[in-house]
């Protein structure tokens, strides 16, 4: 409408902190403060008054300066930039982000340790989260993925157990940031689907040597939706222009106790220096009518698509070349949701996405005090402004003008007024038939071919770390029962790796090894392949 300039909405800067003439400091109630060193006291010697309200607001507010950290994803570094598409993926998106080549869409991305605390160290063995935040013409579009292809569970109604499997255990607090504890591997152990990411966390990829060197990931399968409202299913990728590249574990270990804040310090020096860090966006597109061709449900986010027999598209760069002027304004209150998405781009019936398409929203009411935390300057979507019918609440700041708050009105004419359906969101209209059930779709259930593919794609010196990696993670485990389960389960990944791993660890390979768990080849059918090399 001419009235808003996305880029200058996304610098915040109408949000920073004003200065005045002479930065005279004051109250919260713009009372000039005189000393800010001593409390008002009855004599020299004496009690401090109650009158006090300089000292009570001062103390007030310090007291309340915490909100509770996140969930999972609690440590956390982030930065601006911006998104530019190479040319139009208009063939694939109607989205407005994806259309023009000369467009800079601006974007927030938050780079996050998943099991650890707010305050630990950057260099642990951990899945990165890899947020992206879009501030597209058509609102606030969310990428919430993480630096490894593919999740630990299948269904959401797991997160919870797998979170206090990992989380430090509820007894002690202990570990801090680490997996190496029995609770974790109890659970996984006997979670059978989670050991194709575990065996991604056991690798080097667990270990990043910057955040510039991560790979991104969308993990669901989601959906490009067309003009002509036909939809594809699509992985999203980001590519760091930099390569993939990652520390060692006595690296790691040493800097975590000499540079707890290594990954964070890198980030931000080379934003300061003009290094600015950058990914390519890369697509996996999928014809609907190949849904069913390939042997592993797309639908199940611990399977990636080989990337062999889908190739990445790069279709365009991300740049990040602002630091936060406040880390808790914009890095702590950033609230992501896979749920946030615009037109052109659709969900699927990924039951880990579903779920997750819940709980985001839900844990920001609390952590961000309430249903106005999408006002919080971070949060607000550019251009359009927002503009609904929804009032009121706990730090509403918004100030609604004008007599109606309901639709339909007759007083306001309506106002505000529904998108025309082409200008809108519209769900791609999706047949769901079916009988309520509990239960996890047979399509599901190899829990191992990919985690011997990822085995058998590295290199020796690769496979030597995930060696290690295992070995050292089970010798912290007390429960021999499940050091010996976890043996068992490698058995189902690849032989060696078990033998190896057993070996370490001073046990044998049991005839009682469940080796009945359904497999299949990975190897594509050659026409499937053919068709997307092709492309
Ligand atoms: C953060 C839930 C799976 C990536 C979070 C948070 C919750 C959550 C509650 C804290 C959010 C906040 O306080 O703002 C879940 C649930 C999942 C799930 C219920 C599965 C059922 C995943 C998956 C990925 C992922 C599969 C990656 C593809 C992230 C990231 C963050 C996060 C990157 C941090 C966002 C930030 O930087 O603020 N998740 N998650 N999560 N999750 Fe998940």
């Amino acid at each position: 409408d001419g009235l808003c300039d996305n880029a200058k909405v996304a610098s915040l800067e109408g949000f920073r902190e004003r200065k005045s003439e002479q930065d005279i400091m004051t109250t919260n109630q713009g009372i000039k403060v005189v000393d800010d060193d001593n409390s008002e006291k009855a004599g020299e010697r004496g009690p401090t008054l109650m009158e006090d309200f300089i000292f009570r607001e001062k103390m007030t507010h310090f007291d309340h300066e915490r909100i509770p950290e996140r969930v999972v994803h609690a440590r956390g570094s982030a930065a601006h930039g911006y998104f530019q598409v190479y040319k139009s993926l208009a063939n694939i998106t109607k989205a407005n982000l994806f259309q023009d080549p000369t467009k800079k869409t601006p974007v927030f991305v938050r780079f996050s340790t998943a099991q650890g605390f707010r305050g630990s160290a950057d260099t642990v063995r951990d899945v990165r989260g890899f947020a992206v935040k879009l501030y597209t013409d058509e609102g606030v579009f969310d990428i919430v993925g993480n630096n490894m292809p593919v999740f630990f569970i299948q269904d959401s109604h797991k997160f919870p157990d797998i979170v206090h499997a990992l989380k430090p255990e509820p007894h002690n607090e202990i570990p801090q940031a680490s997996s190496a504890h029995d609770t974790f591997w109890d659970f996984v152990t006997q979670q059978t689907e989670t050991q194709h990411m575990v065996i991604w966390l056991m690798s080097d990829r667990a270990l990043p040597r910057a955040y510039a060197n991560m790979e991104g990931f969308g993990v669901h399968t989601f959906r490009l939706v067309d003009a002509k409202g036909i939809s594809r299913f699509v992985k999203f990728h980001w590519k760091p222009v930099l390569g993939v590249h990652s520390l060692v574990w006595d690296e790691v270990q040493k800097i975590a106790g000499k540079h707890p804040d290594f990954n964070r310090q890198q980030l931000y020096d080379d934003i300061e220096n003009g290094k600015y860090p950058e990914w390519e966006l890369g697509l996996q597109v999928v014809e609907e009518a190949d849904e069913h061709k390939f042997d592993f449900d797309l639908l199940d986010s611990t399977k990636l698509i080989p990337e062999e027999l889908v190739p990445v598209q790069r279709v365009g760069k991300l740049v990040l070349n602002r630091n936060p002027d406040s880390y808790f304004a914009e890095v702590e209150q950033v609230a992501f949701h896979s749920a946030n998405i615009v037109p052109g781009i659709d969900f699927t019936n990924d039951p880990l996405l579903q779920g997750r398409l819940f709980s985001y929203l839900d844990t920001q009411l609390s952590r961000l005090g309430g249903p106005n935390f999408h006002e919080i300057p971070i949060n607000q979507p550019t251009c359009p402004f927002r503009k609904n019918n929804q009032r009121d609440g706990f730090h509403r700041q918004t100030i609604n003008v004008g007599r109606t708050s309901y639709s339909v009105n007759g007083i306001n004419n309506n106002l505000p007024q529904p998108a025309a359906r082409n200008r809108g969101f519209v769900s791609i209209q999706e047949r769901v038939d079916g009988h309520k059930i509990r239960k996890r779709s047979p399509s599901f259930a190899d829990h191992f071919s990919q985690a011997t593919l990822f085995w058998k794609s590295m290199s020796t010196p690769e496979q030597d770390h995930i060696v290690q990696a295992y070995s050292f993670e089970l010798s912290k485990v007390g429960h021999v029962f499940i050091r010996q389960r976890l043996v068992d389960q490698l058995q189902n990944v690849d032989a060696t790796l078990a033998l190896r791993v057993a070996t370490n660890l001073g046990l044998k390979l049991s005839d009682k090894a469940d080796n009945g768990f359904p497999k299949t080849d990975v190897k594509p059918s050659p026409a499937l392949s053919q068709a997307y090399t092709a492309k």
